[in-house]
């Protein structure tokens, strides 16, 4: 068991199925309204430096039912914001909360972080990746399709934190990625070659229709992240094509999951239309990011 969830590949099949077996248990008794304070007394420090709706909200009330505590955090008004180190915060949270979750630009940062923390950190999305979101979609998968390893997943636009974390979810579990990029907008060279190494069944293409064909899972997002908006302009322009539209959803299996993040930016990179298709489960998906960030924080912050 790991210390910290900062990235996919840091973790093997075996640990996060077990996340996603506690998932269900603790999906369940939500459901049912039987209590599992697995986390009472204990408190979540949770800093962000980019806005958030599910992120926050989810985490928060995670907290709350696991018979914790949580804290917002924003770098604004605390003196990270001010430039105090990330080694000094990291030592004196450590003194106050039981687990850290980050949401930040660089992920050098947040590995910082957690070498200097002496409680578990979590990595609620960096400028290189999303883990907690795609544990969500990979559970959601799960609950439609009974089983997420034996889909052929596709992505569709940027080459973006949720890229690589799809890439390091298909070097992980073994599925079939294919990726639907523009030109220039790759995902991080290096994050492909670390996936390839490990045997990683990557498809590379600049055709979304190939990229779709057959399908089980289609998924994308936006097209300028956060600090990218100053890109907008641009990336409109570079990105038309690769929209998750109707012609792309006509191409891939007729009972293929449609996966968005979200915040979607309806008529840029998915369609009204398929958003609210029957093929979308993007409402479950947000959903699941609360259940399956409970089983995270238990797996991080029970012990001890
Ligand atoms: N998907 C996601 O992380 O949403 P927020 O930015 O609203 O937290
Ligand atoms: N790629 C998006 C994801 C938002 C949840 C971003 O980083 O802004």
């Amino acid at each position: 068991m790991k210390n910290h969830f900062l990235c996919l590949s840091d973790w093997s099949a075996s640990e996060l199925d077990a996340i996603f077996t506690l998932t269900a248990e603790l999906k369940e008794k939500q459901k049912q309204g039987i209590a599992h304070p697995l986390l009472a007394g204990k408190t979540l420090g949770m800093i962000f430096e980019k806005s958030s709706t599910r992120t926050r909200i989810s985490f928060e009330v995670g907290m709350y039912q696991l018979g914790g505590h949580a804290l917002f955090l924003s770098s604004q008004t605390t003196q990270i914001g001010r430039g105090e180190p990330i080694k000094d915060t990291a030592r004196v949270m450590s003194r106050y909360v039981d687990g850290i979750m980050i949401r930040t630009y660089s992920q050098a940062g947040i590995s910082e972080l957690a070498e200097y923390s002496d409680v578990p950190v979590i990595n609620a999305l960096t400028d290189s990746y999303h883990p907690c979101q795609i544990m969500a979609d990979l559970f959601t998968v799960l609950e439609h399709k009974g089983s997420y390893k034996d889909q052929v997943y596709c992505w569709i636009g940027d080459g973006n934190n949720m890229a690589n974390s799809w890439i390091n979810a298909a070097a992980v579990f073994g599925f079939e990625l294919r990726i639907a990029t523009p030109r220039g907008y790759e995902a991080d060279a290096w994050i492909i070659e670390r996936a390839q190494q490990r045997g990683a069944k990557l498809i590379f293409t600049n055709d979304p229709l190939e990229a779709a064909a057959n399908a089980d899972v289609l998924n994308t997002d936006v097209w300028a992240s956060m600090g990218q908006e100053e890109e907008q302009a641009k990336r409109e322009k570079d990105f038309v094509g690769f929209q998750l539209n109707s012609d792309v959803v006509a191409v891939a299996n007729k009972d293929c999951l449609v996966l968005h993040c979200l915040p979607a930016h309806r008529g840029e990179e998915i369609t009204d239309e398929v958003i609210e298709g029957e093929h979308s489960v993007v409402f479950d998906e947000a959903e699941n990011r609360l259940h399956v960030q409970k089983a995270i924080m238990a797996t991080l912050m029970a012990k001890g």
